[in-house]
């Protein structure tokens, strides 16, 4: 894979609600593998954001490209079918159900879109040695009987990100994956999304510095739809504006 691809772009990238201007003008490049950061108060702009990456709501100006795909009018799925996954703040997990039974469901929703159409060496591939894959890889094969109701707040937010990974994304989008955790979930959280594959570029929002100081290299920061700034860890955190305008309201 050539360093220089791009996995994701935006450009320009503005969403008006009638008079407000939700996400104003913003573009940034994301390469493989890139773990990024969005931070910014509440109401920044960052879940609208997140929202026309992914096709759920259209875009009132700009661009996005998805691994030189322009796909800015292209429907959700057609993204996902170009490796763009994402979390759902709601819960997605089935209660009553084991582990082992939610990855499988997730894989098997998947057989007849993703992995049959676009890769077509994954046809013959078992489902269940697909779930076991996904299960060992991510530290749950020993809770693979284990119901969605026994497990910890904190498990269930990162099997949900199992699940998104069934599709064996190339860009992960998280939106606030520790909101509601108690602080040692939030660092068990950051190791998980530390352990997920490299070649997984990362996009997350959080409002937790601890967290999205560990898990990315670079932060941009949304203010009022606007990026604000961006740069790596140590820039944003010793930026003066952010310190005022974000950090400073913690
Ligand atoms: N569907 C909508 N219609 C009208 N206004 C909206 C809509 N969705 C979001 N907004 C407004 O756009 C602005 C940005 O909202 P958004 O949810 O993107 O913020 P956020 O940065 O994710 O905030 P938070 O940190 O609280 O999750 C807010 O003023 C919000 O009220
Ligand atoms: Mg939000």
């Amino acid at each position: 894979m050539n360093n220089q691809e791009v996995a994701l772009q935006l450009e320009n990238v503005t969403k008006e609600f009638g008079g407000l201007t939700a996400v104003n003008d913003v573009s940034f490049t994301l390469s493989p593998g890139d773990r990024r950061g969005i931070l910014g108060p509440n109401g920044a702009g960052k879940t609208t954001l997140f929202h026309l990456i992914t096709g759920v709501i259209p875009i009132t100006r700009g661009k996005v490209t998805l691994y030189d795909q322009d796909v800015t009018n292209w429907p959700t799925h057609k993204r996902v079918e170009l490796g763009l996954a994402r979390t759902f703040q709601i819960t997605s997990l089935f209660s009553g159900l084991s582990v082992y039974e939610n990855v499988l469901l997730a894989v098997q929703g998947l057989t007849k879109t993703k992995m049959v159409m676009f890769r077509p060496i994954s046809k013959f591939k078992n489902i269940h040695d697909k779930v076991e894959e996904l299960l060992s890889s991510s530290q749950f094969w020993e809770k693979r009987n284990t119901q969605i109701k026994n497990l910890s707040h904190g498990e269930q937010r990162q099997l949900e990100i199992v699940l998104a990974l069934a599709s064996e994304p190339k860009v992960l989008m998280l939106d606030e994956p520790t909101a509601g955790l108690a602080t040692g979930e939030s660092a068990e959280m950051a190791n998980f999304l530390n352990s997920l594959s490299k070649d997984i570029a990362i996009l997350i929002i959080e409002h937790d510095l601890d967290v999205i100081f560990d898990v990315a290299e670079h932060i941009l920061v949304l203010h009022y739809g606007q990026l604000l700034t961006e740069g790596s860890v140590d820039e944003v955190r010793n930026n003066q504006q952010v310190q005022e305008i974000y950090l400073g309201q913690g």
